[in-house]
């Protein structure tokens, strides 16, 4: 795994905040069969067929993203986000805190556009207004704070740049509870996105089942 030099410094790394979740995402095993899981993954959610394309060409019909933009993917796991923004020519910081993901995704995609670094993306350290674009793939429920990465997704954001989330909705269920409290999981509602997101503005907004798909614009 290659990290971007410059950011070799500002890793930030606490046993403390670690959901249980994010834990399992530290294993080799995990990491190996991501995108086993993640191919199936929203068509077991939802309950219908939403294969890996639908949800890629849903991203780049609402983002477009362009040659020369630069985009963050929080949580990249194994590169699903950057390896479609960096086929459309943008530059792209691939972050994860799981060192096992990150040498996954480095070996799944290796388009020259993508920096992978180990990065919590509730407090990166990056430079306020870097990115062009931020994408958030699942990875909200699974962060210790959500409002925090929310916050710090809309720090990095030039004026007029984009947010994408994709995220499993809060639905009340006895399952979402359990995974909370074992999982460490969050199951936000689109009322609870607004509120964490207080300088944007939503563009579209899309739900199927339990999954809602996204866009927001800095104002
Ligand atoms: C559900 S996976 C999502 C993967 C990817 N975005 C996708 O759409 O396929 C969540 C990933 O986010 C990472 N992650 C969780 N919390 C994070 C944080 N605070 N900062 C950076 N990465 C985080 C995990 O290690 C895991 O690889």
């Amino acid at each position: 795994m290659a990290l971007n030099g410059q950011l070799e410094g500002i890793v930030n790394l606490s046993e403390r905040w670690r959901t249980s979740a994010q834990r399992s995402n530290f294993l080799e095993l995990t990491a190996r069969g991501y995108m086993t899981w993640r191919r199936r993954s929203l068509s077991l959610l939802t309950g219908s067929p939403l294969p890996l394309e639908r949800e890629a060409a849903y991203f780049i019909a609402l983002c477009a993203p362009q040659a020369g933009q630069s985009w963050l993917d929080v949580g990249t796991s194994a590169g699903f986000y950057a390896g479609i923004l960096a086929r459309r020519g943008a530059q792209v910081l691939a972050c994860d805190i799981s060192p096992a993901m990150l040498r996954e995704a480095a070996r799944q995609e290796t388009h020259p556009n993508i920096s992978y670094a180990l990065l919590n993306a509730e407090q990166t350290g990056l430079p306020a207004a870097s990115f062009d674009g931020v994408c958030i793939g699942a990875t909200l429920n699974e962060t210790a704070s959500p409002p925090d990465m929310l916050a710090e997704a809309q720090r990095l954001l030039k004026p007029g740049g984009q947010l994408w989330l994709m995220a499993l909705a809060r639905d009340g269920s006895p399952g979402q509870g359990l995974l909370s409290r074992l999982g460490g999981l969050t199951f936000a509602d689109e009322a609870q996105l607004a509120a964490w997101l207080p300088g944007l503005a939503q563009t579209d907004g899309w739900r199927r089942g339990n999954v809602l798909f996204g866009r927001w614009i800095k104002r």
